[in-house]
């Protein structure tokens, strides 16, 4: 018998099966086989949220949550944060491979020259509210992009496909900062081509009424290191949401935008903003007792923000370097008062039994969200600092998806619960 099999059987029929055990895993179609009789349509395998399911083969992202490694194409997080750029590391989650000086600057150049939007995109978000969230608007900015680039339709074409790509990559800074700007009332800012990607970015957000004003070296390089972090994060929620949308072979805009409403939400990109809440309410050191109870409580559903992960069950490799890079920020900055009761939060978590247990650990959302309110954004922009970068993220696992093979449109099965072969009642019978 091969060693490499899983012997079942089933006790329904008496019948014996193996099936093949590849890369840790059965194949789910492999189960259809078991059936009680002819009519029966075979086995199925149930998994709320896909909690022990792989959807996909990818060699984009590497993550071993017990160890808390995490690997770009190979490559370990902290020293692609140490020594690399954003969009280094987006050539490499890309193309699978650290650029040549040659590459990196044609990469580079492309994408600052497809940071603009066409000029009806600013009418589209001057008809939101003036205190419209910023993901909201990006959401349906991005969605709204699909129009402007018909031919995005054609994803089998490389060349097309990759052109979206570059676009998405370049004008999700710009999005965002003017969807930033609208929220503060002030006029957009163009982009200037002689930045680079962050500066730019930072630029276009904060620059007001100076228009040599440059942000500090140091927050840029602190924003591209938080860039760095969360480009990619192998199959999470949002990234799920694009390759299923992307399934029906629907254009790269239209999948990316349901990766940002994926994203917004609490439990995954929006927890950044929900840290913030969570340490504001706090209020003080002396209350964080007091908070975690309720937590252990489960006071009204209250969770430790920014603490947790499906995968990790130890250290986020993520959080540890944001932790660091906070101590850069705040030299600049000064330090956020709301860092002291986010380290004792972390001091009493990490020694208490109720999270010891459930290998609950900071994740990448409970340091970031202190970096990005000590460089003056708003903690409804928080999110939209997270879809940036992640944007490279989405469109690489949304052509691998593409291009691989085994890969079809998603359409899960269910099992029924509901009411069978009822008749019609007419209304006055009811
Ligand atoms: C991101 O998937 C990714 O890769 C995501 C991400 C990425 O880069 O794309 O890493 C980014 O989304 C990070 C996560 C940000 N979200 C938060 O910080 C929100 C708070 N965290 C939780 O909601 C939670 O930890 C999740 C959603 C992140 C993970 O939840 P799971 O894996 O579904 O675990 P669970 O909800 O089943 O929790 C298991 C137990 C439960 O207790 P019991 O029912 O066993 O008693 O742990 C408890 C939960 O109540 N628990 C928490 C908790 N997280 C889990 N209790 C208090 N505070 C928390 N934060």
């Amino acid at each position: 018998m091969a060693n490499d099999t899983l012997s079942v059987t089933d006790n329904r029929t008496g019948k014996k099966f193996e099936l093949k055990i590849e890369n840790g895993c059965i194949r789910a179609m492999d189960l259809r086989q078991m059936k009680t009789d002819a009519e029966d349509f075979g086995l199925m395998t149930y998994d709320p949220a896909f909690m022990n399911t792989a959807n996909c083969k990818s060699a984009i992202t590497f993550i071993d949550g017990d160890k808390g490694i995490l690997e770009y194409r190979g490559y370990p997080i902290d020293q692609l944060a140490e020594k690399s750029s954003h969009l280094e590391t987006s050539y490499l989650l890309m193309n699978g491979e650290l650029p040549s000086k040659a590459q990196l600057e044609e990469f580079t150049t492309k994408i600052t020259h497809h940071t603009y939007v066409h000029e009806n995109i600013k009418q589209f978000m001057d008809g939101f509210r003036y205190d419209a969230h910023p993901m909201s608007m990006l959401a349906s900015t991005v969605a709204a992009l699909s129009s402007f680039y018909p031919e995005a339709k054609q994803v089998k074409n490389k060349e097309v496909r990759r052109n979206q790509m570059m676009r998405l990559i370049a004008k999700m800074p710009t999005l965002a900062a003017f969807s930033y700007r609208h929220s503060q009332g002030l006029p957009y800012i163009y982009p200037n081509n002689d930045l680079s990607y962050t500066e730019n970015f930072l630029t276009m957000v904060k620059s007001i009424g100076k228009p040599n004003w440059r942000p500090h070296p140091a927050l840029v390089r602190a924003l591209d290191v938080l860039f760095i972090l969360h480009a990619d994060h192998e199959q999470n929620c949002s990234t799920t949401s694009v390759r299923v949308v992307g399934s029906s072979e629907v254009d790269p805009y239209s999948a990316v935008a349901a990766g940002i409403t994926a994203l917004y939400g609490p439990l995954h990109g929006g927890a950044n903003e929900a840290v913030l809440r969570m340490l504001r309410e706090i209020g003080d050191k002396k209350n964080v007792p007091e908070f975690i109870k309720k937590v252990k409580d489960k006071d009204g559903d209250k969770k430790l923000m920014g603490f947790g992960h499906r995968v990790y069950k130890n250290y986020d490799p993520r959080a540890k370097v944001i932790k660091k890079a906070c101590d850069e920020v705040f030299e600049v900055t000064g330090k956020n008062p709301l860092l002291d009761i986010a380290v004792e939060l972390e001091r009493i978590a990490l020694q208490d039994e109720y999270f010891v247990q459930r290998k609950l650990y900071p994740n990448v959302d409970f340091y970031s969200g202190l970096i990005y309110e000590a460089m003056g954004f708003p903690m409804e922009f928080f999110t939209c600092l997270f879809a940036i970068p992640r944007t490279v993220g989405w469109v690489t696992q949304f052509e691998e998806m593409i291009t691989d093979n085994e890969q079809k449109i998603a359409r899960p099965r269910q099992i029924f619960t509901g009411p069978r072969k009822r008749d019609y009642v007419m209304l006055d019978k009811r």
